[in-house]
């Protein structure tokens, strides 16, 4: 049968990292307060220079090395993104052109921190209906530019940057490698939970984040632990067979309620979020190349992603590494 399977990783950060003590220094809050709340002790900031395609094209070019292919092999690149370098065009074309790939199909996704499972699952379907041998699927946000940095209630929490994976479509074995299952969901009854206020086609500026954190947390530990048993089911796969969970990193209190839910070994949980803080859609695909790169994700191993952020939008993906 044919299946997407992720051949490579790579991820990349702004050199810029800012400690939580850092941040007291501006806003009022504290080290104390930031940890207990969401595990997050620091996170990188984009400098002058630093843009979301920039961060892409660096975890891009590594996913490449990584699966050992070259970019004019790609014939996908889907971005990830709520913070993408214009308007227009997609930012996933301007990655395309910095890694010289060129005429395949390339363009951007927008469900935030839920971004990497929408492409994911996008990049999946596609590849399995013969559109494209060989995918990119990005992660990437500059969060830091649409923050409000005298709101310590949001600031504190986001950073940026990138992560991607190559999906290469091969026939492989029931038992095989590749993406077994994704589910992915929306409700926009939900949006003003945690949105931008502003956009191109309301004030005409970019606007910035604003979120009711206690109310999303509540609604991000239902809906993950309930995409996670959809995606299990589908598969039919127990959660005690999960070898790793790689999920979007925004908070370690929502990791550990989710992972108690489903009665999921905290030592499973792939924990990036002190170093990271919440990267939107960059979180995952961040978090998996830290842990294939130090050795914990190895080949073979049943690996379950799951993300939530702004729209709604959830979504969770199951595959064999
Ligand atoms: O990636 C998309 C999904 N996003 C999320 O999943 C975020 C989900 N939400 C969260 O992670 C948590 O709700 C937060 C970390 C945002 C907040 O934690 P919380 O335990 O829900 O705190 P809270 O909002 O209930 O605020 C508790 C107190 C408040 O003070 P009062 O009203 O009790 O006096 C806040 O004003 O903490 C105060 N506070 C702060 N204090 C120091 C809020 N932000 C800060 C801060 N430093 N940075």
């Amino acid at each position: 049968m044919i299946r997407a399977v992720i051949t490579g990783s790579g991820s990349a950060l702004p050199a810029q990292c800012v400690t939580n003590d850092d941040l007291a220094q501006r806003v009022d809050t504290t080290d104390e307060w930031i940890q207990e709340r969401t595990g997050i002790r620091q996170r990188y900031i984009a400098g002058e220079g630093e843009t979301t395609s920039s961060l892409a094209t660096e975890a891009a070019r590594k996913a490449l090395e990584d699966a050992g292919i070259d970019a004019s092999e790609i014939g996908l690149i889907i971005l990830a993104t709520a913070t993408p370098d214009h308007t227009f065009p997609a930012t996933a074309t301007q990655v395309q052109a910095n890694l010289g790939c060129r005429g395949g199909v390339a363009f951007d996704v927008h469900a935030v921190c839920s971004g990497f499972l929408y492409a994911l699952g996008t990049a999946d379907s596609l590849l399995r209906t013969g559109m494209a041998k060989k995918a990119l699927v990005i992660g990437a946000e500059t969060f830091s530019r649409i923050l409000d940095w005298e709101d310590r209630t949001t600031c504190v929490l986001f950073g940026d940057g990138a992560g991607a994976v190559v999906l290469e479509a091969k026939d492989v074995e029931e038992d095989g490698p590749g993406i077994l299952a994704t589910r992915l969901h929306a409700d926009g009854e939900h949006r003003e939970l945690l949105y931008v206020d502003g956009g191109p086609s309301t004030t005409g500026e970019v606007g910035k984040l604003r979120m009711k954190g206690r109310e999303v947390f509540r609604h991000a530990v239902v809906n993950l632990a309930d995409v996670l048993r959809e995606v299990l089911e589908d598969a039919s796969v127990e959660a005690a067979d999960v070898d790793w969970v790689v999920p979007h990193q925004a908070n370690a209190r929502i990791l550990d309620a989710t992972a108690r839910k489903l009665n999921l070994a905290p030592e499973k949980v792939i924990v990036t979020v002190d170093q990271h803080a919440n990267t939107s859609a960059a979180s995952v695909p961040l978090a998996l190349d830290v842990a294939k790169k130090d050795g914990r994700i190895k080949p073979g191993d049943l690996v379950m992603f799951e993300a939530m952020g702004g729209g709604f939008t959830w979504g969770a993906s199951l595959a064999r590494m």
